[in-house]
């Protein structure tokens, strides 16, 4: 019912204040019950007066009625703590409104009309960070996923295409840029020290890609010759002492452009390009049409500030923005459920641009891990979903790992099969089809089906069906023919029992035991549960080199002899495939190892064999220095504790530890050779520079493990004569794990070194947690208290708990104390901003995988946020989903 007389205009809000626990559960939203929306809105005009603490907007939106949809008088427009301050239908003002709890709800007579609606909020007040809000004196949006109902009623959902005239004005001196989506048209003054600025975009697009930005800014600028001979006006927009940190920035942005040309066809389609770097952000960034808006981690760089990898976040990120244009903008998304239709096929985009722009290996590997650390937990867990997910409470939750990474895994699939030339046919196809759309991913399957030429009807399970699968392997010899039988299963994951087998592509290659060579690499497919391929000419077992390049993102069972993965981890053609016997040979031991039923003798056999393959790698003068130190990198715990069905974090935690010790000990004089080549290199971009410095501090994580006083003095001296942050944070990362009576005067060298740059001082804080120092979460706990800590940063409190949480072996702490702390934490910024409070609590969500005594400690803090008062829908959602 209408409540004018509400301050809130929300009704729902205001009772739940009084009587908390009264809160309806949010509603579940399903994805059958998808129809498409009653009006169209071909138009839209916004004007903005803007006031940190008091912005008025008025929007204008021409309004007729969808000849597709249900006939429906009433035009329901979504708000987010509004109130109409005044509403005019073709010109007159109206009181035939109501208030539908947030949403305004006007009955309209005729086809068409005119509706204009007057809000104002409060920017300065936006603590979530979604809609307007100011960061740093300045205003800026966030409008995906439904955020732009924070700044008017709008109907806010993707498949309501408009086009944007959009007006802003404000006081000069605190706000001298004013930009928006698409083309500036026009500005002026309009009073004394008032300026106003319009801006004109001429794509259609949904409000989710609305965005406008108003600060005191510079920009580095550039010019990008499109494949057509136009010319497109570039800019990075930052606060004026971060210019000098933005030439990688805009490197990265004419690198994405070229490359999105030359490998996808796809042209860019405005005169203006912009980029803004925001230093409160909840995520990464944001694709806006023609104003990316972005958090300044993937931005800013430069080698005193930013390490490498800072480098590559900043290249993919731009690129993943930048590919968005035409994967999502220019084709959006029907429904949130189809999230992964641009998420899922812009993150492949990134990652074949990031392979192309470095080390195509490299980046395979790098990409494969963060799957399994990220992705696998996910789909293994209470929060599992599919691709394509059926049901949301808070859509929010659901820019998932699942959503984004494997959503580029079933792609790339589809990729591996139909190969690249016949996939781009495919991809060439959706964009022709679908260019103006609002679509579904099945959309997306049709036209690489009919593009590319493949079935694709078996394929589509793996958009229905969550959880990785589990193939197990086996090899035998039958008359001359090597058999290989594989069998595929599905685990249950939350609301699916029983699951249908899925077209698994793997690439193989069959070494003969006697020259070391294979016969070439082939593509086979596993369609059934169990299924046996044969290949002829052997008269000796062979050995398998299996799901190369990670051709299908499932999990892989087999019996395979050390000695073999010894063999593979040394002599594989495939990098990837030669990485993941290294991690294979290790992930067996450990596996054994952790359940306590090794022997002394069996554990100094299993070392020696590892011992074997790691000295080969750090000795081979033949791999560069990138590969050797992704081949270095050992299995991460969460992906170890993801190989049993419950694990105890302490044992996988001392386990992996003995083992790097062990490593380091064994293969000190190597180690220390290889830190000693890396050394004294000075500072180039080039690959073989930034490879010395992988794995010179590689090197020193291992010593550190296994000769503790030699590493921090070589640590001492690594962070001395660093003349850049790669080398300097791996120092000190190294140091912060030590119990060295170094350790403070490093820490407090650093910070002083930094304390002005944000960026910086968020490392500063994420090394302490994640730490190895057995006093990690002491550490946190006083590192909340430090004056530069806040909550309302969500770079700055995922810097502390988030590191702290997905990566300190203190979070599993036997008294529990961790798991409270991260419950503390949830309840304390949910209030503040719910979206990054419910990221946290997938880390307690995975208890039924965690030892009985730990897990009811885990589980015991899940109910106790449950029991909170007043919980947003975000956390309620994944705290609800977690204990289900
Ligand atoms: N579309 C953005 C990206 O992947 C993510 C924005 C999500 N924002 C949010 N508040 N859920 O590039
Ligand atoms: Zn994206």
């Amino acid at each position: 019912a209408r409540t004018p007389s509400n301050p809130d205009g929300n009704p729902e809000m205001a009772d739940a204040a009084v009587e908390p626990h009264t809160s309806p559960e949010p509603q579940l939203i399903r994805r059958e019950d998808y129809r498409p929306f009653a009006w169209n809105v071909p138009q839209v005009a916004l004007d903005f007066v803007l006031g940190l603490n008091q912005t008025r907007i008025t929007a204008r939106l021409d309004v007729e009625r969808n000849p597709v949809a249900e006939a429906d008088p009433t035009l329901r427009l979504n708000g987010d703590g509004l109130t109409p301050v005044e509403i005019r239908v073709d010109g007159a003002v109206v009181q035939s409104w109501v208030m539908e709890g947030a949403d305004l709800v006007l009955t309209l007579p005729g086809e068409a009309h005119q509706v204009e609606i007057v809000t104002e909020i409060d920017p300065s007040a936006n603590t979530q960070l979604m809609g307007l809000y100011a960061s740093n004196g300045m205003l800026c949006t966030q409008c995906e996923a439904e955020g732009f109902r924070r700044i008017t009623f709008f109907p806010d959902r993707p498949d309501v295409l408009s086009t944007y005239r959009v007006r802003m004005s404000g006081p000069k001196d605190q706000f001298p840029v004013l930009l928006s989506n698409g083309n500036h048209v026009d500005g002026g003054e309009s009073a004394e020290g008032v300026h106003w600025a319009e801006w004109y975009d001429p794509w259609p697009k949904p409000s989710y890609l609305f965005a406008l930005v108003a600060g005191d800014l510079v920009a580095r600028k550039d010019v990008f010759t499109t494949m057509s001979g136009r010319k497109v006006d570039l800019a990075v927009w930052v606060r004026e002492g971060d210019l000098g940190r933005t030439e990688h920035a805009m490197e990265s942005l004419i690198k994405s452009m070229k490359w999105d040309e030359e490998r996808f066809g796809r042209e860019y389609d405005l005169d203006t390009f912009n980029i803004v770097a925001v230093s409160d952000f909840n995520m990464g960034a944001m694709e806006n049409k023609g104003l990316n808006i972005f958090n300044t981690k993937y931005v800013l760089a430069d080698s005193d500030s930013a390490t490498d990898g800072d480098y590559d976040g900043v290249e993919g990120v731009i690129g993943h923005e930048y590919f968005h244009n035409w994967s999502g903008n220019r084709i959006t998304c029907r429904d949130w459920f189809q999230l992964s239709l641009k998420e899922g096929f812009t993150v492949l985009r990134d990652q074949l641009f990031s392979q192309d722009m470095g080390s195509a290996a490299v980046k395979r590997i790098e990409d494969v891990r963060v799957l399994r650390a990220a992705q696998f937990p996910e789909d293994s867990g209470p929060l599992a979903h599919p691709i394509r997910p059926d049901s949301y409470r808070e859509i929010s939750n659901f820019y998932t790992a699942t959503v984004y990474n494997k959503g580029a895994e079933v792609i790339r699939m589809m990729r591996t099969m139909a190969g690249e030339e016949r996939f781009r046919q495919g991809t060439d196809l959706y964009f022709d089809r679908h260019d103006g759309e609002a679509a579904t991913c099945e959309d997306f399957v049709a036209a690489i089906e009919e593009g590319a030429g493949l079935d694709l009807a078996q394929f589509r399970l793996w958009y229905s069906q969550a959880g990785a699968p589990r193939v197990t392997v086996e090899l035998a010899l039958e008359d001359g023919e090597a058999v290989l039988t594989l069998q595929q299963s599905a685990p249950a994951t939350p609301g699916q029992s029983g699951k249908q087998p899925m077209p698994i592509p793997l690439r193989i290659a069959l070494f003969d035991r006697e020259s070391g060579q294979h016969g070439g690499e082939q593509l086979i497919v596993l369609t059934q549960e169990q299924q046996s391929f044969r290949f002829a000419g052997f008269d000796q077992l062979p050995i398998l080199s299996l799901n190369r390049g990670f051709s299908a993102p499932v999990a892989i069972d087999r019996e395979i002899a050390a000695d073999d993965l010894v063999f593979l981890a040394a002599r594989d053609d495939d990098p990837f495939a030669r990485y993941e016997a290294m991690q294979d040979l290790i992930v067996g031991h450990l596996k054994k190892a952790i359940g306590g039923h090794l022997s002394d003798d069996d554990r100094a056999a299993a070392r020696a064999a590892i011992g074997t393959a790691f000295r080969a790698i750090l000795t081979d003068d033949t791999l560069d220095d990138l590969m050797r130190g992704e081949l270095m990198i050992l299995p991460g715990a969460s992906y170890l504790a993801e190989q049993m069905l419950v694990s105890d974090p302490a044992e996988i935690h001392a386990e992996r530890e003995g083992l790097k010790a062990w490593l380091g000990a064994h293969c000190g004089a190597e180690l220390q050779a290889i830190h000693q080549r890396a050394s004294g290199v000075s500072y180039s971009r080039d690959a073989a520079a930034r490879g010395l410095r992988k794995v010179k501090t590689q090197a020193l994580v291992y010593l550190a493990a296994g000769k503790p006083e030699l590493a921090a003095g070589l640590a001492q001296d690594q962070y001395q004569a660093a003349d850049n942050m790669t080398d300097r944070q791996g120092a000190l990362m190294v140091m912060a794990g030590l119990e060295s009576p170094d350790r403070d005067a490093m820490l407090s060298d650093f910070y002083d070194r930094y304390r002005d740059n944000p960026l910086v001082v968020d490392k500063w804080f994420a090394i302490q947690a994640q730490s190895l120092h057995p006093g990690a979460l002491r550490h946190v706990k006083e590192l909340a208290e430090h004056p530069d800590f806040t909550l309302r940063n969500p770079n700055r409190a995922r810097s502390l708990y988030m590191a702290f949480a997905a990566a300190s072996p203190t979070f599993h702490q036997a008294d529990g104390e961790g798991y409270r702390m991260i419950a503390d934490v949830i309840l304390a910024l949910d209030p503040i901003n719910p979206q990054t409070a419910a990221r946290f609590v997938p880390f307690l969500g995975r208890w039924r995988r965690i030892e009985p005594k730990r897990a009811a400690m885990m589980k015991q803090e899940l109910e106790r946020i449950a029991a909170a008062p007043a919980l947003s829908r975000d956390t309620y959602e994944q705290v609800s989903r977690s204990l289900g």
